[in-house]
């Protein structure tokens, strides 16, 4: 494995375009909010200064509201659609005008217990506290966290979202070119009728001048996402812990994560017996169990029911957790979040094993995963079934994890 190290550190060096990291060249040109906190986790294993500087590349973009945006367009590329044209945000940076899952507090507080810097994290902690506070703010209905875009949950295409996407009217979206086919095989991303949903949401959040209020209680799209949910149970846990080895408070972040995890019943669904993605504007649950589910144990919460659905939705594949579950019609094994595997997913679920003492199924997981990347190399993701390189290639998250987990 240590040549695979070499490669892994190889591409997060040369994904690196100067204080931050792109996801992978020509399909993700920019910096992505939840990809450069993985980058990060990465880059602590042999460059601990330069994995600080990822977090603090992604705050600087932060908005006075303390939303941290999901895409910072630092440099111009025409490869990717929709650009800072489109979200039309008026920042500087140009910045997309959505978020994405706060994971960045999980991996701080693990960073800083591996390697150390007390004093960048310090600097980081008010940002961190008021990123989560835009949450509680802005993105919470029923004491659950939402999403307002598909984009904004980073689990795009997944059945999640199809209750809440069925009723995206898209009138009114004219032609546009996607760049995206252009760089991976169609077959492997989301359909036009999505793409279509997708830009009728960053047109209304545009046309009201990102008034984040507005989009969450009049857009066309909202949804809780039990994904966002347990990272952001954990990631306050973690702030606070945070706040307690900087000699400060964590009293704020430790009442939020309480709070949150005392609203959980509103995404039970008892057909799935899973906590499950459900429609703010209809009541609808998704009609599927996700790897959203096995993020649970992330937040510390362990539900026999669940576990027990979701140990047989990972029986039914033969690599890591699956995106979505093999037993219902939408899975696709291949088709981005409607089945595929993703190695930064099975490592955020491992933080959680581990933290539940699930050694034996962290080691499995940890197994799988492996065996993807050392058969297939460092793609976005997987096919569940016979492990087929998706998306992709050279690409940061994967390798990262790779050095901070799967190796
Ligand atoms: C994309 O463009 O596919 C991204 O996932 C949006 O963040």
């Amino acid at each position: 494995d240590e040549d695979l190290d070499a490669v892994a550190r190889d591409i997060l060096t040369s994904n690196d375009r100067g204080g931050y990291t792109i996801p992978t060249a020509g399909l993700y040109p920019f910096q992505w909010n939840w990809d450069s906190a993985f980058a990060a986790w990465g880059f602590s294993t042999f460059d601990a200064d330069r994995a600080w500087t990822e977090l603090e590349t992604l705050f600087s973009a932060q908005w006075t509201t303390g939303m941290v945006p999901h895409i910072v367009f630092h440099q111009e590329d025409d490869g990717y659609f929709p650009g800072p044209d489109v979200w039309a945000t008026g920042t500087t940076p140009a910045t997309s005008g959505i978020s994405q899952p706060p994971v960045a507090a999980i991996l701080a507080r693990l960073i800083h217990d591996s390697v150390g810097g007390t004093e960048r994290l310090r600097a980081l902690y008010p940002k961190l506290l008021a990123w989560h506070r835009w949450w509680r703010e802005s993105r919470m209905a029923h004491g659950i966290a939402c999403v307002a875009h598909p984009w904004e949950s980073g689990r795009d295409n997944c059945p999640d979202w199809d209750p809440g996407m069925a009723n995206v009217d898209t009138t009114g979206i004219g032609p546009y070119q996607r760049r995206d086919t252009g760089h991976v095989d169609a077959a492997m991303r989301p359909g036009k009728e999505d793409y279509d949903r997708y830009l009728a949401m960053v047109k209304f959040g545009r046309d009201c001048g990102w008034d984040q209020e507005k989009i969450r209680d009049d857009g066309p799209f909202l949804m809780g996402d039990p994904a966002i949910t347990f990272i952001l149970v954990r990631a306050n846990r973690d702030l606070a812990a945070i706040a307690e080895a900087l000699g400060e408070d964590g009293a704020v972040p430790a009442a939020w994560a309480d709070e949150m995890e005392a609203a959980l019943p509103w995404l039970w669904s008892e057909s799935l017996q899973a906590y499950a993605a459900r429609d703010v504007r209809t009541g609808t649950f998704a009609g599927t169990i996700s790897s959203g589910a096995a993020l649970g144990l992330l937040a510390g919460v362990e539900n026999a029911a669940m576990e027990e659905k979701l140990a047989a939705m990972w029986d039914r594949v033969r690599y890591g957790i699956p995106s979505n579950d093999p037993a219902t019609p939408s899975f696709e094994p291949r088709r981005y979040w409607r089945g595929p595997t993703w190695p930064v997913v099975n490592a955020l679920i491992a933080v959680g094993l581990k933290s539940a003492g699930r050694i034996a199924d962290e080691a499995r997981l940890r197994r799988e995963t492996a065996e993807l990347i050392r058969r297939g190399g460092f793609y976005e993701y997987f096919d569940p079934m016979d492990g087929t390189a998706c998306g992709g290639d050279q690409f940061t998250w994967t390798a990262a994890i790779w050095l901070a987990w799967a190796n």
